[in-house]
């Protein structure tokens, strides 16, 4: 027996058969709660919510009081990894992420510091350790990381630029720097998960949020292969190999068949794709979450309950569902409308 009291999300990563599925929200703790508003106001910016383990827990646990989620999620971001490699990592309002530095050259990879989790990163893993010890045992924690092309795409880029036009220009100009990076991502993204899942975590997620904007081609060769090196370094290390680990490359469904075959066991869908065309697509292979538009949650509790039937419906008995949402909550969402998600997927029953 599992010591969780509720194993929803780790019977769906098996794809076991659950009363209903586990349904959780990317950026399920964040500015459309107003708790977190005035954190982050007491705190004085994001990044030191991040860095100061109370307060990433506080952060975490604040969705889970409102909401009756069937998973934590470790609050702390994709950006850790750079900052902690000494680009400079800050936040200004209404701006998002800004580096001091940024990777044009083959030097500047090569100047890149080994990362020591451990050492650097350990308010993370301190943050994972408080966090469980809260949650003593309600509900599984996801742990994170960044793909390293997504990473890399703000690392090259110096911030968060629409297309990502520097980071996807140095994929022709200059691939051995591109590569290089990568390489050192990819070492340090499996040090920091292995981090984090034997400082507690108990599924992992790797968000490529910007493997959508490489052609099919260079998804493969810049993204997914070292998505794939991660989940094969974590698969092979007995501490780490029973970890299930959810893949997230937005946009990028077009890959669908390919991600299946990457080794994760999940996969995250977007709302530009339908899911269940995209089970038929992967079969059996992987469990598949999503993929509710977050703008469908500025409509009204009865279209979601009605959005959230017809997922279900469509989805049919299969084991291996996780609701989720296609991305992360917008800022300005109703908390009404949060609730009305999370009571219609708890609720609902399959009509056949
Ligand atoms: O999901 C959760 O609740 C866990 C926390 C979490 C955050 N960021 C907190 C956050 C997670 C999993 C992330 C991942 C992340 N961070 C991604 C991948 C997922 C995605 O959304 O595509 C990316 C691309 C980042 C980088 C990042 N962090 C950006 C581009 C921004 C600014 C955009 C924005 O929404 O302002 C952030 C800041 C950030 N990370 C916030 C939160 C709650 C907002 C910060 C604030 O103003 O308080």
């Amino acid at each position: 027996m599992s010591k969780y009291n509720n194993t929803r999300l780790l019977q769906a990563l098996k794809r076991q058969t659950i009363d209903v599925p586990p349904v959780w929200l990317m950026r399920q703790a964040g500015r459309y709660l107003p708790e977190y508003r005035a954190l982050r106001t007491k705190a004085g910016d994001f990044m030191t919510l991040c860095q100061t383990p109370q307060l990433a827990t506080e952060v975490t646990l604040q969705p889970l009081r409102r909401f009756d989620l069937d998973a934590a999620i470790l609050f702390s971001d994709i950006l850790t990894i750079p900052h902690a490699m000494g680009l400079g990592l800050s936040f200004t309002e209404g701006e998002g992420p800004q580096f001091a530095k940024r990777i044009e050259t083959l030097r500047d990879v090569k100047a890149l510091p080994t990362l020591e989790v451990e050492e650097d990163l350990s308010y993370v893993l301190e943050a994972v350790r408080m966090i469980q010890e809260e949650l003593h045992g309600s509900v599984p924690l996801i742990g994170f990381a960044g793909s390293p092309w997504t990473v890399a795409c703000y690392m090259i880029e110096g911030s968060g630029h629409k297309n990502f036009i520097n980071a996807r220009k140095m994929a022709y100009q200059a691939p051995e720097v591109l590569t290089a990076l990568l390489e050192k991502l990819t070492i340090a993204t499996t040090a920091y998960l292995k981090g984090q899942i034997s400082a507690g975590v108990n599924v992992v997620m790797l968000f490529d949020t910007w493997g959508g904007l490489l052609t099919p081609a260079y998804y493969q060769s810049f993204s997914l292969a070292t998505m794939q090196k991660i989940v094969a370094n974590l698969k092979a290390d007995p501490h780490t190999a029973h970890t299930p680990i959810i893949l997230f490359s937005k946009g990028a469904a077009v890959n669908l068949e390919a991600m299946a075959d990457s080794g994760a066991d999940a996969l995250g869908i977007d709302w530009t794709t339908d899911l269940s065309m995209a089970r038929k697509r992967v079969g059996t292979k992987v469990c598949l979450q999503g993929n509710l538009d977050p703008a469908l949650l500025f409509s009204t509790p009865e279209k979601i309950q009605a959005a959230v039937k017809t997922l279900l419906n469509e989805w049919g008995q299969h084991p291996g569902l996780i609701v989720n949402l296609g991305h992360g909550i917008e800022q300005h969402t109703p908390i009404e409308n949060v609730q009305a998600l999370i009571a219609a997927v708890h609720g609902a029953s399959y009509s056949s």
